[in-house]
């Protein structure tokens, strides 16, 4: 539901399914208060952080210490994902149960190892016993290789080790055959596609639909507002994992988001520190955070061909169905989770006012609607603009 009223649109507050807040073990890139700070300062009321922490989210104790903590700072609500493995070191993990109990909502491969076949199925069987969602980092290592952005024509004339498209459709068909062989055994294990970039994965993700199976997806505004074409700076602030695609595979993934074959937006928020951004492109980190902008971002550049209310539910409701939660409602009597939402004043993004510790972004100087005023998260002010 969109509330229009005076000031500004009232919509239920964000939900993100992928930011890598950093914590523990990498607070130099961000950490919880910073993370959270400026999820809430883009409308987001809940987040799921990824694993790929030092030490990695994998033990009980952990998740519930970053949920406590969390929830001291009255920011977005945090709500973690665990390793599928221990340490993601590709071993089995056979605690997943305690990590549910502990407050693990997700489990995911994102951002290190590729799983092996055989530990993804046995996550699989486990994550649907559970009632749990698996959501995978998509890209087979063998062929992604040493890759650092797409491999096309763009790749070839800069003479950058490329990073196939294949790479991406390989995995996600493996993965979409072991949820297959599950099914057909009477265990719909639930797959979900992290960041999928590349035209032909959502093919594969749109042909599982059509054969009922427990299979969803994400895509992420970069993928969609940057393509192969930025690396021609060899700036890796461009560097992210999958790498940015073509133009065709940027309007296709549009495509899906209009079609309902995309189930979701998430921005896979990935910190790192200047110094390590401005390396050669060749050694720099994968990753672009930039979850303050995602609304406006997404309200500027697609919000004509989405429609306001599709592109809310990419946000609220349709990550939720993802995930299996009731949907967000703005029910009277209830402790709301909203985000009030100036469509149309145009402002500069200014990354000096970043909530994030990563102040730098693609997007610097571009002029965007869109941007959230209020964020309310359990009924109490998470974020206010000042100004
Ligand atoms: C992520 C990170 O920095 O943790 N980087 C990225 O380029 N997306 C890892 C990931 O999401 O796979
Ligand atoms: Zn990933
Ligand atoms: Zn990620």
């Amino acid at each position: 539901d969109v509330l229009d009223g005076r000031g500004g649109t009232v919509a239920p507050a964000f939900t993100e399914l992928h930011a890598h807040l950093r914590e523990p073990g990498q607070t130099e890139k961000e950490d919880l208060h910073s993370g959270l700070a400026a999820a809430a300062a883009g409308g987001y009321g809940t987040v799921v952080c990824m694993p790929n922490t030092r030490p990695v989210l994998d033990d009980p104790a952990l998740i519930r210490s970053l949920i406590e903590k969390a929830g001291r700072l009255g920011y977005a609500r945090l709500k973690p994902a665990a390793a599928i493995t221990r340490g993601q070191k590709g071993e089995a993990l056979a605690e997943l149960q305690y990590l549910k109990d502990a407050g693990a909502v997700m489990f995911t491969d994102d951002g290190l190892t590729n799983e092996n076949a055989r530990v993804l199925r046995l996550a699989l069987e486990t994550a649907h016993a559970l009632g749990m969602v698996i959501s995978v980092h998509a890209e087979d290592a063998t062929l992604r290789a040493d890759g650092v952005m797409n491999e096309g024509p763009v790749s070839e004339e800069l003479g950058l080790p490329g990073n196939p498209a294949a790479a991406e459709a390989a995995r996600v068909a493996r993965d979409i055959e072991i949820v297959a062989g599950l099914t057909a055994q009477g265990r719909p294990a639930r797959l979900h596609v992290q960041h999928l970039s590349t035209a032909r994965a959502l093919d594969l993700v749109r042909d599982a639909k059509k054969r009922g199976l427990p299979v969803t997806c994400e895509v992420c505004p970069h993928h969609l507002d940057l393509t192969d074409e930025k690396l021609r700076t060899f700036d890796a602030m461009y560097k992210v994992a999958p790498p940015l695609r073509t133009q065709a595979d940027a309007e296709y993934l549009l495509g899906g988001l209009l079609d309902g074959s995309v189930d979701c937006l998430a921005t896979d928020h990935a910190p790192h520190t200047r110094a390590e951004k401005e390396r050669d492109l060749l050694e720099a980190p994968s990753g672009i955070a930039y979850i303050e902008l995602a609304f406006p971002l997404m309200w500027t550049r697609f919000g004509h061909r989405l429609g306001l209310e599709r592109l809310l539910d990419l946000m609220t409701a349709a990550p939720a169905r993802v995930m299996g939660w009731t949907e967000p409602s703005l029910d009277a009597g209830a402790p709301a989770d909203l985000v009030v939402l100036d469509l149309d004043t145009e402002r500069e993004v200014n990354p000096a006012e970043f909530k994030s510790k990563a102040k730098f972004t693609p997007w610097q100087g571009q002029t965007l609607r869109g941007w959230p005023t209020l964020t309310v998260v359990d009924g109490q002010v998470a974020y206010q603009r000042e100004g």
